[in-house]
C-alpha cells in the first residue's frame, strides 16, 4: 500500500504534483527553503513529546475522529470567548444588575464566573445570558487557585481599582503559549495614578486620596496588548478627568467591551482605532448587552470546510472581523462568499495553494488562527513559512502535526511546511485551546482514525465543537478513558507501515 503520508509533492508522478509547480515566493522564504532542502533528511521517529499530564485527568477524555467524511450545511457560531470573558470583569465597574447576552458555555467561562463571586459579585445564568450584579462586590483580593487558571481573569485589576481603590490581584504566571507579562498593565495603571506593588506573586494596587480615584492620563503602550488596552479602557472609565490610551489595540473584542462600558454610561471615543479616549464619569448605570460572535471559532469552521473540501455555511458572523482570515484562505484558493449580512459561506478548491502567514496585532492575520491555518497549509502544493510574531511559544502543535504525517520544520519563531498530499490518523496530545482545534480539522482530513487528547484545552474556547461539526457530517465521538494522557498507544490507529518522519529542526 502506498504511504502517502511519507511522500513529498513530486514524487507521486499518478497524483501530477511537482515541487516545480509549488508557489515559493519572497527572499526569506527562499533562504529558508534552500537551506532546509540542504539539510533535507530524514530523522528517525522519537516520540519526544511534551508532557502535558495533569493529575486531575487520570480519567482522561480522548476523542476520537474519523477523517475523510465530507461536510456540509450550516454552522451556528457561538459568542467570542474572548470578549465574554473581558465583559464579564467590565460588569464589576457597574453598581447594579447588568445582562450580558450570548455567553458562550465554557469552562473559562464558568472559572471566571467563580472568580467574580469569589469578590462578591452574583452571577446568574439563565440560557445564553449571565445576570452578573457587582452591587454586592466586597473583596478586592482574587484567588490565586482561581487566577492561576485563566489569564483573563487578570484584567478585573481594572474594574476593582476603579470602583473600590483597591485590588489584590495574583499574578496570573505564563501558559502553554508564553510567558505573558503583565508589565503594560501595571504601567498604565501606575500612569492612572495606581500605587503598585508587587510582593510574593501578588500584585497589590491601590489609590491614594480622599476620594480613592484614579485620575485620567495619556498612556503610550509600547505594544498593542489586547488584555492591557481593555484593562485600562476599564479602569479609566471611572477615573477624574480624560485618559488618552496611544498604540491601543484595535481588536473587535476591545470594541465590544467600548460598546458594553457605553451602554453602561461610559464616555469612550475611538475604540478600533490606535487611540482611545476615555471621559471618566463618577458612575455607571445597568445595561443589557449582547455579545459579538466569535472570530476564531468562525475562522476554525472555514478552515473546517477547506480542509475537508466540503461547502458550509458559518453564521452568524461579523464579515469585517474575518478580513485578514478570509484573504489568506482565498490567496489558499479557497473562496469565500458572503451570504446575507451575517453569513459566510466556505466553498473549497480541491488545491490548496501555499502561501506565507506572519501573525500581527488587528486587523493583521490572528495569532488565535495560526495553528489551524497550519493544519491546513500541512496538505497545500508547495511550501509555506508561518512566522508567530505575538506569543513566543506558539507553535506546539508541531509535533502533533508530525505525528500525523505533515512536513514542518521550526526555525526560531517560524515555522516551514512542506506540503503533503496527505494526513494519517495518529494518537495526538493538545498543548493549548488553538492547538487543539489545529488537530481536530488535521483529524477531519487526515486517513483513518485520530485520538486526541488534552480535550480540557479546547472545553476553554470552543463550545459543543463536537456536536457542531457531527451536524455537518464528521464522524467523531469523547470517550472516557482509563489511559494515561501522552500514552499514545492505540491498537485501533489506522497507521502507515512506517513511523512518519519528522523534519523537525527546533
Ligand atoms: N504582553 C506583554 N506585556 C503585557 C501584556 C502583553 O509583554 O503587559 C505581550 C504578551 O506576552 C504577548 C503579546 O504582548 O506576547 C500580546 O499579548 P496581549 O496582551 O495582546 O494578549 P492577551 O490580552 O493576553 C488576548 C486573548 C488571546 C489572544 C491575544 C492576542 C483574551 C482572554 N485572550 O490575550 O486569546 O491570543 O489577545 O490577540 O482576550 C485564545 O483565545 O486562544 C487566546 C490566547
Amino acid at each position: 500500500m502506498t504511504n502517502h503520508a511519507n511522500m513529498r509533492w513530486g514524487e507521486n508522478d499518478k497524483l501530477g504534483k511537482s515541487w516545480d509547480n509549488c508557489n515559493v515566493s519572497g527572499k526569506i522564504k527562499t533562504e529558508f527553503v534552500t537551506q532546509l532542502i540542504a539539510e533535507d533528511r530524514p530523522i528517525t521517529f522519537s516520540p519526544n513529546l511534551p508532557n502535558v499530564h495533569s493529575p486531575a485527568e487520570e480519567n482522561v477524555s480522548i476523542l476520537e475522529i474519523w477523517g475523510g467524511q465530507p461536510l456540509s450545511g450550516q454552522v451556528n457560531v457561538s459568542g467570542a470567548k474572548n470578549s465574554a470573558l473581558v465583559l464579564m470583569a467590565g460588569a464589576v465597574l457597574c453598581p447594579e444588575e447588568c445582562s450580558l447576552r450570548n455567553v458562550p458555555s465554557l469552562v473559562d467561562v464558568s472559572c471566571m464566573s467563580e472568580i467574580l463571586a469569589a469578590l462578591g459579585v452574583k452571577v446568574k445564568r439563565e440560557g445564553d445570558r449571565l445576570v452578573i450584579n457587582a452591587s454586592t462586590i466586597g473583596q478586592s483580593k482574587a484567588p490565586y487557585e482561581l487566577v492561576s487558571q485563566l489569564r483573563a481573569s487578570f484584567f478585573v485589576i481594572g474594574p476593582l481599582l476603579a470602583r473600590l481603590g483597591v485590588a489584590r490581584i495574583p499574578l496570573p504566571g505564563g501558559c502553554a503559549i508564553g510567558a505573558r507579562p503583565v508589565d503594560l498593565h501595571v504601567r498604565g495603571l501606575q500612569a492612572l495614578g495606581a500605587e503598585v506593588q508587587i510582593d510574593h506573586g501578588i500584585v497589590y494596587a491601590y489609590v491614594t486620596g480622599v476620594n480613592k480615584r484614579l485620575k485620567g492620563a495619556k498612556i503610550y503602550l509600547d505594544y498593542p496588548s489586547v488584555g492591557a488596552t481593555e484593562t485600562l479602557m476599564m479602569a479609566a472609565t471611572l477615573a477624574d478627568g480624560e485618559t488618552t490610551i496611544e498604540n491601543a489595540a484595535q481588536e473587535p473584542e476591545v470594541i465590544d467591551l467600548a460598546n458594553f462600558c457605553r451602554a453602561m454610561g461610559a464616555k469612550i471615543r475611538g475604540a478600533g482605532t490606535n487611540t482611545i479616549t476615555i471621559s471618566g464619569v463618577s458612575r455607571l448605570h445597568t445595561a443589557d448587552y449582547s455579545i459579538i460572535p466569535d472570530r476564531v471559532e468562525a475562522g476554525t469552521f472555514l478552515v473546517a470546510g477547506a480542509i475537508t473540501r466540503s461547502e458550509i455555511l458559518v453564521s452568524p458572523v461579523i464579515p469585517d472581523h474575518l478580513t485578514a482570515v478570509i484573504a489568506k484562505l482565498q490567496a489558499m484558493g479557497v473562496q469565500v462568499v458572503k451570504e446575507g449580512s451575517h453569513g459566510v459561506r466556505v466553498i473549497p478548491s480541491q488545491n490548496i495553494l501555499a502561501t506565507d502567514i506572519e501573525t500581527l496585532p488587528y486587523p493583521g492575520f490572528p495569532t488565535d488562527m495560526q495553528a489551524q491555518f497550519m493544519a491546513l497549509l500541512t496538505l497545500s502544493e508547495g511550501d509555506s513559512i508561518i512566522s508567530e510574531t505575538v506569543f513566543e511559544n506558539r507553535l506546539g502543535h508541531v509535533p502533533e502535526l508530525s505525528r500525523m504525517g505533515a512536513d514542518i520544520r521550526i526555525k526560531g519563531n517560524h515555522a516551514i511546511i512542506r506540503g503533503v498530499p496527505m494526513l494519517s490518523g495518529a494518537p495526538v496530545v493538545a498543548t493549548d485551546l488553538r492547538a487543539s482545534a489545529a488537530l481536530v480539522l488535521a483529524g477531519l482530513a487526515a486517513n483513518g482514525k485520530t485520538t486526541i487528547q488534552g480535550l480540557h484545552h479546547m472545553d476553554r474556547g470552543y463550545e459543543q465543537i463536537e456536536s457542531k461539526l457531527q451536524k455537518l457530517g464528521a464522524r467523531m465521538h469523547r470517550i472516557k478513558s482509563d489511559a494515561k494522557l501522552d500514552d499514545r498507544s492505540n491498537d485501533a490507529v489506522v497507521l502507515p507501515s512506517k513511523p512518519p518522519m519528522l523534519n523537525q529542526h527546533s
